[in-house]
């Protein structure tokens, strides 16, 4: 187990400097063991790949990083295979390790930053597929007993960036493995969602398209957007899409027409809070060294040595400015410490 200087700026996306007690990487399951059985009696965090927090002052206990690896493919017929990957493996190599073995599923979700193990806990999505949409089953270990346990899908409740592991079950297990269901040979190519749809159209490709090239274009579309966390500090979106009622959707397209409502499964809608703050020219508006991204309002950026204090400072202000317009509520993707 390594021990190195407590400050946390390169374990999280936002490049936020706060402080912890210790950091402590942890390379293995006898790790993570040894980890948990000396911390019974005290709080601690673990960290993945950090790229969905933000911390808003110093952490005044121990972080836990979760870095043991290893992935490997099982056969289950002529169409699928069951990819099975340990947590501590960083999310995008995966996408495009399990692409290069010629099996598809995952290519709608390339270059989300992050780790295997956090995928399930947020259900992350992106152009039109959710993890849960591949996800076959993953295993835990509960935190103060360390028994290990497997959950399937059904018990993994998901919702939109959403599972039992943000619920009832918060903070109880650490995820250690997940293995995905995905396709070899025959593969469903989902390009429903509009920016996909557009590129390939004018790409006017006549050859099927491959899932290699649905990540292909979804890198090109999300480096369009999305800021690179390497160059520049940010968690991606920093709200959820809100959920609104049909009468909330009514009043809002008869305001403007173009607004950008998606019916859901259950006869709710959701709205584009990208687009709301957009509407109130906060795109590019900084609070001290913090800011709302030029390209996409839903993305908070640190333009260089912002503290975690402003970065949260700014999306309160943008909270207060579309609640006061809109009657709506956003509510935070980005977990605040
Ligand atoms: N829009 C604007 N201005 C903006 C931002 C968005 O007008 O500044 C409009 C867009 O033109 C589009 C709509 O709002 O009509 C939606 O925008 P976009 O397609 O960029 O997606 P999003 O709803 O803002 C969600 C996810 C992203 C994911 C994309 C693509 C959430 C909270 N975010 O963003 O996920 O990559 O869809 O599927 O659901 C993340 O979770 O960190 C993340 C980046």
């Amino acid at each position: 187990m390594n021990t190195s200087v407590p400050l946390l700026t390169d374990y999280n996306t936002f490049k936020v400097g706060a402080k912890a007690r210790s950091v402590h990487s942890l390379s293995s399951i006898a790790q993570l063991r040894l980890f948990l059985e000396s911390h019974v009696s005290e709080p601690y965090l673990f960290l993945g790949q950090g790229s969905n927090v933000l911390f808003t002052r110093d952490y005044p206990y121990d972080v836990a990083l979760v870095r043991w690896r290893g992935k490997q493919v099982k056969l289950l017929s002529e169409t699928e295979a069951l990819l099975i990957a340990a947590a501590g493996e960083p999310w995008h190599e995966l996408v495009m390790w399990s692409l290069q073995q010629g099996l598809g599923g995952l290519e709608n979700l390339a270059l989300i930053p992050g780790s295997m193990g956090a995928a399930p806990i947020q259900n992350i999505g992106a152009y039109g597929v959710e993890l849960k949409d591949v996800f076959e089953w993953c295993k835990a270990m509960h935190r103060t007993t360390l028994e290990e346990r497997t959950f399937a899908f059904e018990e993994c409740a998901f919702g939109y960036r959403d599972s039992v592991f943000k619920n009832e079950l918060k903070d109880q297990y650490v995820i250690t493995e997940v293995a995905l269901r995905l396709s070899r040979n025959v593969h469903s190519i989902n390009i429903t969602y509009a920016p996909l749809q557009d590129w390939f159209a004018q790409a006017q490709t006549t050859t099927p398209i491959s899932p290699l090239a649905v990540a292909e274009a979804v890198c090109s579309i999300r480096k369009a957007k999305l800021p690179d966390p390497k160059v520049i500090g940010n968690a991606g979106s920093f709200f959820k899409n809100p959920v609104i009622s049909s009468e909330k959707a009514k009043e809002l397209l008869s305001q403007n027409s173009e607004t950008p409502i998606y019916p859901q499964p259950n006869g709710s809608f959701k709205v584009a809070a990208g687009w709301l703050i957009d509407q109130l020219h906060l795109k590019g508006f900084k609070m001290g060294k913090a800011a709302v991204h030029d390209k996409q309002a839903l993305v908070l950026v640190n333009t260089g040595g912002a503290s975690g204090k402003e970065l949260f400072d700014l999306s309160t202000h943008i909270k207060q400015r579309v609640s006061e317009t809109y009657r709506i509520e956003l509510e935070e993707e980005v977990t605040i410490f």
